[in-house]
């Protein structure tokens, strides 16, 4: 994780969207020159972790926040979770498009080229097929490679207060067959932690999605130890995600399974005020590692990769290298592109950002609030001057935002 390999006065040659070549020496024959000027050529970021389709924000928490309270203590006073659900509920479909649209290509300007987004503020059958329809607009607006994730199982919705197992059914019998029969989702994640679904509810929630054919990306262990790792490993997680509680147990599960990416989510320890993960111990151990941005309005209102890069660098001590390879390729592996992107490979779509000229390649995390980017490619397409032609027009407001 330590390497990331590089080319001095390079070129690189895009054919439609894919990397066609690269090298140095004299340039090959092209329609179009772009001189990077003295920048680096880097594949764009693979935020494999976000939640990015919710309704208007919580920015009153954020009070309650600064003020002490925790977490859990805001949730369990019926805000968090459910009080984006409520938000969600209230919004229209095409709203909630427009809004989440803000984000997408917020992001991209900030160099994310390849993006994950769960559902889970829905909460009911129609509320999250409502989230999931929205990411299926915005796979197909959108340059970028995009991965939906069905997170029923977020947190129990108001109507099953005190009714959790009766809320489980509801996901297992009625929203996971019709997400399946809409073919809304590629992965099924569950919120396995202190005070929202259990091991034993995780994996009857996993059974039932194994039988739809969708693989789990899993919350575990952000509040507590919670037994989410070993339960998404038993059923063959793709990636186990926030981990910022672990004890050697983990540790030891994930290198056995070896195919489940961990993935630790820094701006969520830094905005939470949560432990940051035992990156390097994991890594140190020999097991690979992710990063994202869990981009979400509770607990990471913020989808900078770059920070990301940065928080990991600076409170999980990892070096540049690491913490670029973490949310680049790997980042990539957690949400199953690894084939088709995440790193400069010839014959893997063309996602790049072109830097400004930069005294180093650790200047990118180092300095982390100096702008860096100077061109960004999707799929072979500069984005940098016609990003704002994917931003719907500010036509569907609704009461109350
Ligand atoms: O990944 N931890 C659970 N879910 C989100 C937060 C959701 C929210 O607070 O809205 C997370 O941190
Ligand atoms: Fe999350």
């Amino acid at each position: 994780m330590d390497k990331v390999e590089s080319v001095k006065n390079g070129w690189l040659l895009i054919e439609g969207e894919r990397i066609a070549d690269f090298g140095t020496g004299p340039l090959p024959a092209a329609d179009r020159t772009i001189d990077a000027d003295g920048g680096f050529v880097l594949p764009s970021f693979c935020d494999s972790h976000t939640h990015i389709v919710y309704a208007g924000c919580r920015d009153g928490e954020f009070r309650d926040k600064i003020k002490g309270l925790s977490y859990e203590e805001i949730a369990t006073r019926g805000g968090g979770i459910l009080n984006s659900a409520d938000l969600l509920h209230d919004t229209s479909e095409d709203d909630l498009y427009r809004q989440s649209m803000e984000r997408a290509v917020e992001v991209m300007r900030m160099g994310t080229g390849c993006l994950e987004i769960k559902s889970g503020y829905g909460l009911t059958t129609e509320d999250e097929l409502k989230m999931l329809r929205v990411i299926r607009r915005m796979k197909e607006a959108l340059p970028m490679e995009i991965r939906s994730t069905f997170l029923g199982a977020h947190a129990t919705g108001r109507a099953y207060t005190g009714r959790q197992t009766e809320y489980v059914d509801l996901v297992c019998r009625e929203m996971l067959p019709r997400v399946a029969d809409e073919g809304l989702a590629d992965f099924v994640d569950v919120f396995c932690d202190k005070g929202f679904f259990t091991p034993d509810e995780t994996a009857r929630i996993l059974e039932t999605a194994a039988r739809y054919g969708l693989r789990p990306k899993i919350h575990a262990n952000e509040l507590a130890v919670s037994g989410g790792v070993q339960v998404g490993v038993r059923y063959n997680a793709l990636s186990t995600d926030h981990l910022e509680q672990t004890t050697e147990a983990e540790i030891e599960v994930l290198k056995k399974a070896g195919k489940t990416m961990p993935v630790m989510l820094p701006g969520a320890s830094f905005f939470s005020n949560l432990p940051f993960g035992n990156a390097r111990g994991f890594i140190d151990s020999g097991l690979p590692l992710a990063l994202a941005s869990d981009y979400n309005p509770g607990s990471s209102p913020s989808g900078n990769m770059r920070f990301v890069m940065a928080l990991g660098c600076i409170r999980m001590r990892l070096s540049p290298e690491e913490a670029f390879n973490a949310c680049t390729i790997n980042g990539a592996y957690a949400m199953g592109t690894e084939a088709a992107g995440g790193s400069i490979t010839r014959g893997k779509r063309a996602d790049i950002i072109i830097t400004k000229p930069l005294p180093s390649f650790a200047f990118i995390p180092y300095s982390h609030q100096t702008p860096f980017i100077s061109r960004v490619f999707v799929k072979g397409s500069d984005m940098t001057d016609i990003s704002d032609r994917f931003l719907p027009k500010c036509q569907y407001f609704t009461a109350g935002h």
